[in-house]
């Protein structure tokens, strides 16, 4: 194999990978999205980035380059996806209010990125399979090139509204995220009757999404954990990432969330993996008081300790002591352990 072929392999296998990945990203954000335009944009991404990884994996099979170690890889982070889903145990209530809308948001300006992404990856194949004569993975690349561009098109028109409904959840105080309320609400609008068969229906479904939805801050983690395989370093939340050294790393690690934490070890392990700052991050990860605790504002975290017991409140402020140190959240938690 000549250099270049062996360049679109890699490439294919880099493709194949962030596919795969994708289509675990997918399925948890159609959970937490309530029903209407945005929620179909994604159901449509989802059937194509099934498509996507199917033709890809099947090109890199002809080419002879089914059992690469980095499909490997693409299964182990899935995994990790599986496996936060299942242990997801965020009560429900966590989700609903100002925090729901805000983050439908910034999962569509991470697809943004994520199809960006993409395409450069799918022009890149285009350009190499092109210049050995290698039509055939040409061909796929271009089309799927095509539909990542489509698809960005599609959530860019979508952000203005996602952007109107935060703006509606925090300056207006009338957040649509409430899953039951909003599932309901969107589908009679859209139907364009207030038809009450079709309402009771619709919370019916709305339940559903909503028992779906409860588990879905318990993948903060693994999302990072993606997002982290195919991070640059300005994708990370620390500066400057590589001109600082180990010492400086571990000194800043502290103030990241677990979603951030997971996007730094991921990428720290493809590049450095320098020892001192995965033990640290280890050391950091995983004893969030619950599922999902980093994306909550001061004011969600206070409503959720006031029908909170000793244990958990305990939790709280050692938590919150060793990362974010809010002083609202602090005098929560210790107003809760006082009464208790
Ligand atoms: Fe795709």
């Amino acid at each position: 194999m000549t250099a270049d072929q062996q360049k679109i392999v890699q490439y294919l296998n880099e493709a194949h990978a962030s596919e795969r990945a994708l289509v675990r990203v997918l399925q948890s954000q159609i959970a937490m999205t309530p029903s209407g335009s945005y929620r179909s944009v994604l159901e449509t991404h989802l059937r194509e980035t099934h498509r996507h990884a199917d033709h890809v994996g099947l090109r890199l099979r002809a080419l002879g380059q089914g059992g690469n170690p980095v499909q490997a890889v693409a299964g182990a982070v899935e995994s990790v996806v599986g496996q936060a889903l299942a242990l997801g145990k965020t009560p429900l209530d966590l989700l609903r209010g100002s925090g729901g809308d805000e983050k439908i948001l910034k999962n569509a300006k991470d697809t943004c990125a994520t199809e960006g992404l993409e395409i450069a990856t799918y022009t890149a194949i285009e350009r190499l399979a092109k210049q050995v004569g290698d039509d055939e993975t040409a061909q796929l690349a271009t089309s799927i090139r095509e539909d990542e561009q489509r698809m960005l098109e599609r959530v860019l028109r979508e952000i203005p509204k996602l952007t109107d409904a935060v703006v509606r959840a925090e300056v207006h105080d009338d957040p649509s995220y409430d899953v039951t309320k909003t599932g309901a609400a969107d589908a009679v609008r859209d139907a364009g009757h207030a038809a009450q068969k079709r309402t009771k229906q619709t919370t019916a479904t709305a339940r559903r999404t909503a028992r779906r939805a409860r588990k879905v801050p318990g993948v903060a983690r693994a999302e990072g954990q993606i997002k982290g395989a195919v991070a640059s370093e300005s994708d990370l939340a620390i500066a400057r990432y590589d001109s600082l050294t180990a010492d400086e790393i571990v000194s800043r690690l502290g103030d990241l969330s677990q979603i951030d934490l997971a996007k730094v070890d991921s990428y720290e392990r493809r590049h450095q993996d320098r020892t001192t700052i995965l033990s640290r991050i280890t050391s950091l990860r995983g004893d969030e008081p619950w599922a999902g605790y980093d994306e909550l504002t001061a004011a969600e975290v206070t409503r959720a300790l006031s029908d909170a017991d000793e244990e958990r409140a305990g939790k709280v402020r050692s938590y919150e002591r060793a990362h974010k140190n809010r002083a609202g959240v602090l005098k929560a938690a210790d107003r809760e352990l006082t009464h208790a």
